[in-house]
């Protein structure tokens, strides 16, 4: 009886002390999930220098994009985390739509795409959170959303008010994201620099690991279940050459978006480190510029005749309009 009892003493001890590195392994994940957290800073703040960073290429992008949408004209649409304007001037200039409405939580970007794109009778940008869109149900024809998902609180329910936006029975919902992990070359080499020279860094900011939401099976899920039907995805290449490293380097000291806001969090030294790592890494062609490629993944869906026939209804098959 006395083997047993030690037996379940040291089993309970055991489970305990199981329980005790259970525990403190989820309080190291939860403290590690936490600094990663407050590592993070996403700054969208000033448009010229997000359109130096970013917008230049985005802008490539959201031609493309709306290419492989191929709409019709005449219809209303809306632009979600619409920055500078990078989307809007596509559907603008390439769409001839009915209406316009872009949208975005930054005002200096409002501000810029109002600049940019123009706004008017037709043409309108307003201060407005994504997960609270300032429309009606039903209120638009297509809702587009370019590189902003994966900065939402929770991509889901953006999706949901996207859909909630268009009207049903053949309302379209699209969007497209860099494929952060390996497609979008020149922030693949920036966070790979970043390895080199702060490893906890990387693993808290690399927007590689950080932004799930970059891959086409993502995609197709979250709009699959947003209740979209008729889903499909796409890449989208675009070439990104820059004259030289500096062309490269120097949009990223202005602090607009994940990488440029981890780089100005850093001290003088370690900018200057990893600017040597960064510039060693990328390949750099015979006359210095430097050429490389960034894809998008672009997801399309259609919204389903009635809310009520969403589930297990086979939508519409083929084109929204
Ligand atoms: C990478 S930028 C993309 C801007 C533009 N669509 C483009 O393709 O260049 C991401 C944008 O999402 C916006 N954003 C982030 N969270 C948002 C939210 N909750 N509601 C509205 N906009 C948001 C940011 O202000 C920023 O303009």
């Amino acid at each position: 009886m006395d083997g047993e009892n030690t037996k379940d003493t040291r089993n309970a001890e055991n489970t305990k002390n199981a329980g005790n590195a259970g525990k403190a392994e989820n309080a190291a994940n939860a403290e590690n999930a936490r600094n990663a957290e407050s590592m993070r800073t996403d700054p969208w703040e000033s448009g010229p220098a997000y359109e130096r960073y970013m917008g230049r290429w985005s802008r490539l992008v959201a031609a493309r994009f709306t290419e492989w949408l191929a709409p019709p004209e005449g219809l209303s649409w809306l632009d979600v985390g619409c920055g500078t304007g990078a989307l809007s001037t596509a559907v603008a200039e390439g769409c001839r739509p009915r209406t316009l409405l872009g949208v975005d939580r930054s005002e200096p970007f409002v501000r810029a795409a109002t600049l940019t794109v123009g706004g008017g009778a037709r043409t309108a940008f307003a201060v407005a959170d994504a997960m609270a869109l300032p429309v009606r149900d039903a209120s638009c024809d297509v809702a587009v959303s370019g590189l902003t998902l994966n900065f939402l609180p929770e991509p889901a329910a953006g999706a949901a008010e996207l859909v909630r936006a268009v009207r049903p029975g053949g309302g379209t919902v699209a969007a497209y994201v860099w494929d952060y992990g390996d497609g979008m070359a020149f922030l693949r080499h920036f966070w790979d620099a970043v390895a080199t020279v702060d490893p906890a860094a990387a693993v808290a900011l690399d927007e590689g690991r950080r932004f799930a939401l970059c891959r086409p099976e993502r995609l197709h899920s979250l709009w699959t279940e947003a209740g979209l039907t008729a889903v499909t995805t796409a890449p989208i290449d675009v070439r990104t050459v820059f004259a030289d490293f500096a062309d490269l380097w120097d949009p990223f000291l202005a602090g607009q978006g994940p990488a440029p806001g981890y780089v100005a969090s850093l001290t003088p030294g370690d900018r200057d480190r990893l600017r040597t790592a960064y510039a060693e890494s990328v390949p750099h062609e015979p006359d210095g510029s430097i050429d490389l490629t960034a894809r998008a993944w672009a997801v399309r869906g259609v919204r389903r005749t009635s809310p009520a026939r969403w589930t297990g209804q086979a939508g519409r098959s083929g084109r929204a309009w």
